[in-house]
């Protein structure tokens, strides 16, 4: 009887520490631009907004966005830059949809800045 009661109080307790560390995340609401690569962020968020119509079987306005190799032509070109922010002379990007998120944003421009690391 004690132990149960022993771990009833565990959990409680872990319950309430989650809890307010989920709502010191939520407050805070960092976006993290520090050491994004190809391959811990931007492949992914390509994946998710942009491979669909950037592939090689379907590579609109002649892009491909779903391997880093053609990723650093329209990298070198300046096209990814100038889309992504919907700098003026661009094809705003994703096409149809609402512009990426001002985290995703900032990350990609950080890793742009950073001279697009892949690792
Ligand atoms: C629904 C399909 C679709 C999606 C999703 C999409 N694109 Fe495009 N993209 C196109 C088409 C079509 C073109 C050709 C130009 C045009 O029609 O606007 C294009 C053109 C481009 C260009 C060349 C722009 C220029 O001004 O020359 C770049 C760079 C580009 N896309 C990058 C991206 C990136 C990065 C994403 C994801 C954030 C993305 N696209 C998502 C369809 C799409």
């Amino acid at each position: 009887m004690r132990f149960f009661v022993l771990i009833l109080f565990l959990l409680a307790f872990s319950s309430c520490y989650y809890d307010s560390e989920e709502y010191l995340y939520a407050d805070i609401n960092v976006c993290d631009t520090l050491d994004v690569t190809y391959q811990n962020f931007v492949s992914g968020l390509l994946e998710t907004h942009c491979n669909s119509c950037h592939n090689p079987s379907s590579p609109s306005g002649n892009v491909i966005t779903s391997s880093y190799n053609d990723l650093l032509i329209i990298v070198n070109n300046g096209k990814l830059e100038g889309a992504v922010n919907h700098l003026p002379g661009f094809s705003p990007m994703p096409k149809g949809a609402n512009q990426l998120p001002d985290c995703d944003l900032a990350k990609i421009n950080a890793w742009l800045n950073a001279g697009n690391p892949q690792n």
